[in-house]
């Protein structure tokens, strides 16, 4: 089997290669070479911007793939010219979305299924221009791809993924809680902490797009990855604290506070409206998608980044030390009652 990996050296393409490699595929990897890897002269490497769209038009357009995973799809432009290089030589093209096109919409309900999406948009809340703009664009990617299905059954899948966990995150969104839990604590939840978490592991959503390979009835069609079990952000946050063996203070502080203090609510990256909350049931009836226990994969994940992560803090680990101020106050305006 050839398939052609559109990224694959950062982390969910990353896990993706090495478990086709497993599988014995021939593998392609096409991407500009600025991230290294570790596979060696096991996969065909082609490099390229896939921005240089006629470069692009040019290098794939008489090859044959059995199966296409797009990972950097985020912009219509490259949907369609993804469309017009492979249109009628490929067996399964796979398109990997976000579970931030329901949160863009009207009327959003939790956990979202597939049907959700067909809400008008919501405007541009003032300020959210990065969040809404990434949802709002990888719509349009994927009303190409349903488009180009209706049109010429150009073999499409799509899969909607909430917050990948896992090794190699390079987002950092779960490490900037466990630098907080690491050094003492406290955690700082912006909007309290019942905010429900439903996110998923980087390992589940390979196996899910393995199992749509060659898999005719899977072809026009979406599906929402998730874990089964759902939380609140602060059992979420608690569950970490007792896989890395520490104690944890939690402190629900109001947003104005914070900003008063110039701290952003980014140093809580699952709070916020943008973390998309799905519901995988379609995918677990139709291609049995079955998602690892949240504490497995969570218990893995951390001692990945305790044990093997070399890189930066989180950017927002800078506001560490206004934290510690902030929680100081509040703690003491507490005992005051
Ligand atoms: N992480 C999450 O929580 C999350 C949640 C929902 C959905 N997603 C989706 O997951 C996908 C991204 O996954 P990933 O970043 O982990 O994938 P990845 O395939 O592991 O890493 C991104 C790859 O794209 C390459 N690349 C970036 N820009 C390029 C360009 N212009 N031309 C050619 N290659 C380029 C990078 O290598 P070079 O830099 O060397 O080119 C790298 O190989 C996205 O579609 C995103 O919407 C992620």
């Amino acid at each position: 089997m050839d398939v052609l990996v559109i990224g694959g050296t950062r982390f969910l393409g990353y896990h993706l290669v090495h478990r086709l490699l497993r599988e014995g595929v021939h593998v392609t990897v096409f991407n500009r070479g600025i991230h290294g890897d570790d596979f060696e002269d096991r996969v065909e490497r082609i490099v390229g911007d896939r921005k240089n769209y006629k470069k692009f038009y040019e290098l794939f357009h008489r090859r044959r793939f059995d199966v296409v995973v797009d990972l950097i799809g985020y912009e219509p432009e490259d949907v369609e010219f993804a469309i017009k290089t492979f249109r009628g030589h490929v067996g399964q093209y796979i398109f990997i979305s976000t579970g931030q096109v329901y949160l863009v919409t009207q009327n959003r309900r939790q956990p979202a299924r597939e049907d959700d999406y067909y809400q008008p948009l919501i405007p541009c809340p003032p300020g959210e221009e990065g969040p809404y703009g990434y949802g709002v664009q990888k719509r349009a990617c994927e009303d190409l791809l349903v488009e180009a299905y209706q049109f010429y059954h150009f073999p499409a899948v799509r899969f909607r993924c909430p917050v990948i966990h896992g090794p190699r995150d390079y987002t950092l969104r779960l490490y900037s809680y466990i630098k907080r839990i690491m050094d003492g604590g406290p955690v700082i939840l912006p909007e309290g902490g019942d905010k429900p978490i439903r996110h998923v592991y980087v390992g589940d959503v390979v196996e899910a797009v393995l199992s749509v390979f060659q898999v005719e009835k899977t072809r026009g069609k979406v599906y929402n990855l998730a874990s089964d079990e759902v939380m609140p952000l602060h059992q979420f946050i608690q569950l970490a604290a007792r896989l890395l063996e520490k104690p944890l203070e939690v402190l629900e502080i109001p947003v104005s506070l914070m900003h008063e203090y110039e701290i952003p609510e980014s140093i809580s990256p699952f709070s916020g409206r943008w973390v998309s909350v799905l519901d995988p049931s379609l995918a677990g009836e139709e291609i049995g998608f079955r998602p690892t226990p949240v504490q497995q994969w969570l218990g893995d994940t951390i001692r990945w980044f305790v044990e093997s992560y070399a890189g930066p803090d989180p950017d927002n680990y800078r506001y560490r030390p206004r934290e510690q101020e902030l929680a100081q106050w509040w703690r003491k305006m507490k005992h005051l009652d």
